[in-house]
């Protein structure tokens, strides 16, 4: 049986270790995320007073704890330096910086591509994988129902605005809250849809806004001179970070404690995306579009953690799971990237 029919029947997989549990395979096959442009208004956050009572409040608090400290889930379930928060500002509410108030609403999602779908808590196993070069917790972990449940607080808060009386929450299962808001018989407010409200809104904000193909193939030299005047202040000459008491104030961007050759990130469309819109931290904007790419190759054309998805074979790798935007198996400065890549999970318990 495999793990959608698994879900269908309501049975548990709770207990499994999390290496029987997730299907890696099923992870690999995510894709880029259908975003639109940047829109002008977006709904605020609910704020700490909007918290329901209670055992599902406890939740909430401790999703959003693992959400900015991942690092508390170390080593068991991740394998590099950074922090959800650290690709998703903001705690997760920032809009165009993929937002969870939106992501939340838009799973489980139907891929028609290869008849898949894939839930809330699939989405987030991925990000572990290969954002956080680490090991995804397994069905129903708690630390991905805490999470879960952090991303239903702040959708339903967002959704209904000032409307948002916590004591009106409906609290699912956790089987339910686990697979995301986007189903018909998703237990979501009944006040809030009686007036009319609606379960499938725009969602302005979602994802990382898509800019314009640049004029200029990108290009790694003046990406370089790019990085060097407006990133390596902060993350480091070579990329690397830093640190302070032992934990990373900027997030590093290569080598081996950064996200691996599968993540969302590596692909530098993504990249300039992410980095336009958000970067240099404070002043969004500061970039032209086409020192957005610049600097997205630059970074991406850096060695990284392996991906995780690699068998043995580079070629394959590249064939089955790397697409125009990803530099993966290409030749830079005389050696050919994901040949010297560092350690998928690298601090793994044994
Ligand atoms: C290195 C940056 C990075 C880190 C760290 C990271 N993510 Fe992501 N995440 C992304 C990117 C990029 C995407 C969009 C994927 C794409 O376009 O391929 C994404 C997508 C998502 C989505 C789906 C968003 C949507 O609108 O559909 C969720 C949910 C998510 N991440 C949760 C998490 C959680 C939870 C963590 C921490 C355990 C985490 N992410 C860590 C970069 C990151
Ligand atoms: C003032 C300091 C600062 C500057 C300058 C800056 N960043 Fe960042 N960057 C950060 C911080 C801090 C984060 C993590 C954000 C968070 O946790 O809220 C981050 C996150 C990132 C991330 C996602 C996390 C990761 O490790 O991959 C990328 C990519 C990134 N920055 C790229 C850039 C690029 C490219 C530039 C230059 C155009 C730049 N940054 C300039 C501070 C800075």
């Amino acid at each position: 049986m495999n793990r959608i029919s698994a879900i269908m029947l309501g049975l548990s997989l709770a207990g499994a270790t999390a290496a029987q549990a997730v299907d890696t395979a099923k992870l690999a096959i995510q894709e880029e995320l259908p975003v639109g442009k940047v829109a002008g208004d977006y709904p605020p956050a609910p704020g700490w007073d909007k918290l329901p009572e209670g055992e599902f409040g406890e939740k909430v608090i401790r999703g959003y704890n693992y959400f900015i400290n991942t690092q508390a889930l170390a080593p068991e379930f991740v394998g590099n330096g950074l922090n959800c928060v650290n690709c998703h500002m903001d705690a997760g509410k920032k809009e165009n910086a993929a937002p969870l108030w939106a992501a939340y609403m838009s799973y489980p999602a139907f891929r028609a591509k290869n008849n898949k779908i894939n839930t809330y808590e699939e989405r987030i196993q991925g990000c572990f994988l290969f954002s956080m070069n680490g090991t995804p917790p397994g069905h129903l972990d708690p630390a991905l129902v805490d999470l879960s449940a952090y991303a239903y607080w702040l959708a339903q808060g967002t959704l209904t605005g000032e409307a948002f009386d916590p004591a009106d929450m409906v609290i699912p299962s956790d089987e339910d809250l686990v697979k995301g808001g986007k189903r018909d018989d998703f237990p979501f407010m009944p006040a809030y849809l009686e007036a009319g409200g609606s379960k499938e809104p725009a969602l302005p904000g979602r994802g990382y806004p898509v800019i314009d193909e640049p004029a200029q193939a990108p290009d790694i030299a003046r990406g370089k001179q790019v990085y060097e005047q407006e990133c390596s202040v902060c993350h480091g000459a070579n990329g690397e970070g830093q640190k302070v008491n032992d934990r990373y104030v900027f997030p590093p961007l290569w080598g081996p404690d950064t996200y691996n050759w599968g993540a969302g990130m590596q692909r530098v469309n993504t990249a300039a995306y992410f980095i336009h819109q958000n970067m240099p931290l404070g002043q969004p904007g500061k970039l032209t579009e086409q020192q957005a790419w610049d600097v997205a190759m630059y970074l991406d054309t850096h060695e990284r953690p392996q991906d995780p998805r690699n068998q043995g074979s580079l070629e394959e790798t590249v064939e089955q799971f790397h697409g125009g935007h990803s530099q993966y198996g290409k030749e830079v400065n005389g050696s050919v990237l994901g040949t010297a890549s560092y350690p998928n999970h690298p601090n793994r318990p044994q």
